[in-house]
């Protein structure tokens, strides 16, 4: 089965750039690259959701330079690709903590994010500014400001319609590219029984086979949500005619 939803942590770009002797920022402008591709790669094998994590809430620990960078190049691929994504039938969405950007930025998203609201072709979410643990939080804080009374008990149903990516299933396929074997405060909540998958190649080099080596990791997978294989094994009843 194809994963419906592909989420990945986008990591190399830095790497990728030192090793060819180019300052860091190179590798993250080949990096919008790389997302095209996936993009495509996921439209072409029939992948519905696909979450790319582009910006942590972490990353505001980096040098102010390669911020600014970060920031201008968000800038720019949101006015030249919205529209693209939009002809492509892709619904573009955003999640993180987006008080700590720039008006400018905001309502670029926010444009976006509407014009595409009806397209169904692929769900493109954005992760800036985010961090698995500020979602937890500020689900847990809409929730408890909108229905006081759960603040004596409440199920895992009640707090995960406030979390940013409510629209979406939970992640099937986690990928993280350039080697870490880590979570880096992604998807906290959502990734409980997601299949992760780590690969060494560089966010600038992953491409469409990569994709592919991906899924047929998962592929090979058996999910069983806790119970046994021999439960998931059992022969389906037949049903006389
Ligand atoms: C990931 O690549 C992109 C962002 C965090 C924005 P890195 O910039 O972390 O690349 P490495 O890990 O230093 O190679
Ligand atoms: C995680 O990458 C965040 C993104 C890819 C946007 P980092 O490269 O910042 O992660 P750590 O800090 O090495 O864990
Ligand atoms: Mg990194």
């Amino acid at each position: 089965m194809i994963p419906q939803h592909v989420a990945i942590i986008m990591d190399g770009n830095g790497r990728w750039a030192k090793a060819r002797f180019l300052p860091r920022v190179a590798g993250h402008k080949r990096g919008v690259e790389t997302v095209r591709t996936a993009i495509k790669a996921c439209i072409e094998r029939g992948v519905n959701y696909l979450t790319l994590f582009a910006f942590s809430s972490e990353n505001w620990r980096r040098p102010t330079e390669e911020i600014s960078f970060l920031m201008q190049l968000f800038i720019t691929v949101l006015e030249q690709e919205v529209v693209k994504l939009h002809e492509n039938g892709i619904r573009f969405k955003v999640i993180g903590d987006l008080s700590k950007f720039e008006p400018k930025i905001i309502e670029f998203i926010r444009n976006g994010e509407a014009m595409t609201a009806t397209n169904t072709r692929l769900t493109l979410t954005i992760a800036a500014n985010y961090g698995g643990r500020w979602d937890i939080i500020q689900a847990t804080l809409k929730m408890l400001t909108q229905n006081p009374e759960l603040i004596r008990n409440f199920a895992e149903k009640d707090l995960s319609q406030y979390f940013a990516m409510n629209y979406a299933p939970e992640p099937d396929l986690f990928i993280r590219t350039g080697g870490e074997q880590r979570i880096s405060n992604f998807l906290l909540w959502h990734l409980a029984y997601t299949e992760l998958y780590f690969t060494n190649t560089l966010w600038p080099d992953f491409n469409a086979n990569s994709l592919d080596l991906a899924i047929q990791s998962y592929q090979q997978r058996e999910r069983r949500f806790g119970q046994t294989s021999e439960q998931l094994q059992k022969p389906k009843p037949i049903i006389m005619q």
